[in-house]
């Protein structure tokens, strides 16, 4: 099988990382990727941006199978246009993405199927969105409806800072994302990511985990795009489990399926487990980042059966449940000095020549220049460990981490807390 992957992350470099391992791979591209992922795959030299070129790529290459990482092609047409072509795609189309793009969207398709999800309401004028505070009690959760690259979101403690949430929203502060606006009830509990693969009709099950989104330990500072994760969730219980297929992911599906636009790929759940049971916080429409770097090393060599017979429509042909390994797995996120806000590329990493064999090092954001490895973004590297245990994992991970030379690079020393001294809410 000759395979396209869209993306340049630590996600992608983990998609790249387990299908290598498929005997049925062919052939590997990716666009535009980095230092890590070109290890393991050609350079498609196209932009992403531009559908045709990827189309004429796919066309010139026979690619059997493009899979997208991120969200923003996704948003804006990129599966349509290769499905078009008769490319398959592991990614939503337009009109599915809008789980992803539209967080009204996702509101209305919760409400009208009976999801479990936060009391909400959408407005597109200030005034009616400033007064519908008062519906809600402290603190409030203010979104950005469209896509804000994670930062459309803010939970106000205060009428005031509710208020100013609102009008920065509507002042473009979050661009065209803000120009309508989801006011939503503060849900408190654990916080877990699930997966599912889609292809259409049938889903199977991908396995959860939960990240550490806040920049510094304890969970404290400004959003990130995730510094940490690992998997399994401990807290999903297998009764939680089924609720949350039951109640949340699958009439989900079934409405998209009624609506003629069925959602083929990786659905990704945002859940708060709630002392009335899971709640939907959110949908994406891929795979975390950087849960797919704790999840895709448990699926190893299936993941590119599984992957094209999602995007074929196949996957009711397959085993009745995908079954991930039982080890578990943590990865560390290191980054650039300063990130989330500015930070400076070009700093030289040294990695380790040598690593256990239950260590991943993910590329997230580098490139090479003469021979030197160097950090080309925020996230940079993502360390990935796998053990029997979340311990064992964890330790296997800072391990490594600690044999990478990097000086402008840092991390949270604290990936996996919550799972490791319970009770502590
Ligand atoms: P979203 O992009 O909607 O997932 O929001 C980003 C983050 O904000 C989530 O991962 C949660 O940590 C938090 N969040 C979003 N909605 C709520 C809510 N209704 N209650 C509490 N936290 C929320
Ligand atoms: N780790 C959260 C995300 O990928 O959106």
């Amino acid at each position: 099988m000759r395979v396209l992957i869209i993306g340049s992350g630590g996600r992608e470099h983990a998609f790249a990382h387990a299908i290598r391992q498929s005997d049925r791979l062919s052939a590997l591209f990716v666009a535009p990727g980095n230092a890590g992922i070109l290890q393991l795959a050609d350079s498609a030299p196209v932009d992403v941006a531009d559908h045709s070129a990827v189309g004429h790529f796919c066309e010139a290459e026979r690619i059997d199978l493009v899979i997208v990482g991120p969200e923003a092609p996704l948003v804006d047409g990129l599966a349509d246009s290769l499905r078009a072509r008769g490319v398959a795609v592991l990614g939503p189309s337009q009109a599915a993405a809008e789980l992803e793009g539209s967080k009204a969207f996702v509101k209305q398709l919760a409400f009208a199927n009976d999801v479990p999800t936060a009391d909400s309401q959408t407005h597109d004028q200030v005034d009616t969105a400033l007064a519908a505070l008062d519906d809600f009690a402290l603190p409030v959760v203010v979104k950005a409806d469209g896509l804000a690259a994670g930062k459309g979101v803010i939970i106000a403690e205060t009428k005031a800072q509710a208020e100013d949430a609102v009008r920065a929203c509507f002042d473009g502060a979050f661009g065209a994302a803000g120009s309508r606006v989801v006011i939503e009830e503060f849900l408190s509990g654990e916080e877990i990511s699930c997966f599912a693969l889609c292809d259409g009709t049938d889903y199977r099950w991908l396995g959860s985990a939960q990240d550490h989104k806040r920049v510094g330990e304890g969970d404290t500072g400004p959003n990130t795009g995730g510094m940490g994760a690992y998997t399994p969730a401990p807290c999903l219980t297998p009764t939680l489990e089924a609720q949350v297929r039951r109640d949340i992911i699958e009439p989900s599906l079934r409405a998209m399926v009624n609506a003629g636009t069925p959602f083929q790929g990786i659905l990704f759940a945002g859940i708060m487990l709630t002392q009335s049971g899971p709640k939907l916080l959110e949908y994406n429409v891929r795979f975390g980042d950087p849960e797919a770097q704790v999840i895709l090393p448990r699926l190893g060599a299936r993941a590119l059966d599984l992957f094209h017979a999602a995007a074929t429509g196949g996957l009711g042909a397959l085993d009745a449940d995908v079954v991930l390994d039982d080890r578990h797995a943590l990865t560390v996120v290191m980054a650039t000095t300063g990130y989330p806000g500015s930070y400076a590329k070009g700093s030289e990493i040294t990695l380790p020549a040598e690593t256990d064999p239950q260590v991943i090092i993910f590329h997230a954001g580098t490139q090479h220049s003469d021979n030197r490895l160097l950090a080309n973004g925020g996230r940079v590297l993502t360390v990935t460990g796998l053990g029997t245990s979340l311990i064992e994992a964890r330790d296997r991970a800072y391990q490594a981490v600690d044999s990478i030379q990097w000086s402008e690079g840092f991390f949270r020393r604290d990936i996996g807390w919550r799972a490791l001294t319970p009770n502590t809410d």
